[in-house]
């Protein structure tokens, strides 16, 4: 089963996890980036991200190769924005959800605290599904060392291919 990941970070907490999928899995990684970053420090961080992720923005994306028909499995992975994913990945998914149907969507999220289940029904609505085939959440996992983190990691991989949907426990 082909599989690809597909991911903003802005912090690196979700490139983090996207890359040790990657390297478990055998999977394609897509980076997405707006055109016009973020600022990424200091109070402006949660002010422009958070006013964009709060505004339903659709940032303009760098190009970047995309092709849904290569693969069977496709896992969203980004960052929290006030109880939203990070506009990014929104742009991507209202611009490639139409050729998605029919793939297995799995979804990881990263976060300081909470908002990520309100995130992924979300896009649920976005993408018009009403169960992901896996999900995972992660709180800051690049600076809060954490080893059941990669346990999490193993268990999201070892569903993916293997049958039917189903939904992991994040706590
Ligand atoms: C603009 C902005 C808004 C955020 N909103 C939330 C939030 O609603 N809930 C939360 O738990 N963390 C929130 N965070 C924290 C990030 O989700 C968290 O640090 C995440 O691990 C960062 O992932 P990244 O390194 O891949 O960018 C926010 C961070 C930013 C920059």
């Amino acid at each position: 089963m082909n599989t690809a990941i597909v991911y903003y970070s802005m912090l690196g907490n979700s490139e983090m996890i996207a890359e040790k999928m990657a390297a478990k899995l055998g999977a394609d990684v897509i980076r997405i980036e707006p055109d016009k970053a973020y600022p990424d420090k200091g109070a402006k961080k949660f002010l422009w991200g958070g006013k964009s992720a709060v505004m339903g923005e659709r940032p303009v994306l760098k190009p970047y190769e995309f092709d849904p028909d290569k693969y069977d499995n496709i896992i969203i992975g980004f960052p929290v924005w006030a109880s939203r994913p990070a506009p990014p990945i929104c742009t991507f998914l209202s611009d490639q959800k139409d050729k998605m149907s029919g793939k297995k969507i799995f979804v990881f999220a990263c976060q300081s605290g909470n908002g990520a289940e309100k995130a992924f029904d979300r896009i649920k609505k976005m993408i018009g599904i009403e169960k992901f085939a896996g999900e995972m959440i992660f709180i800051d996992p690049k600076t809060r060392v954490n080893a059941d983190n990669d346990r999490k990691i193993d268990s999201f991989c070892e569903n993916i291919g293997n049958g039917p949907a189903s939904r992991f426990s994040t706590k």
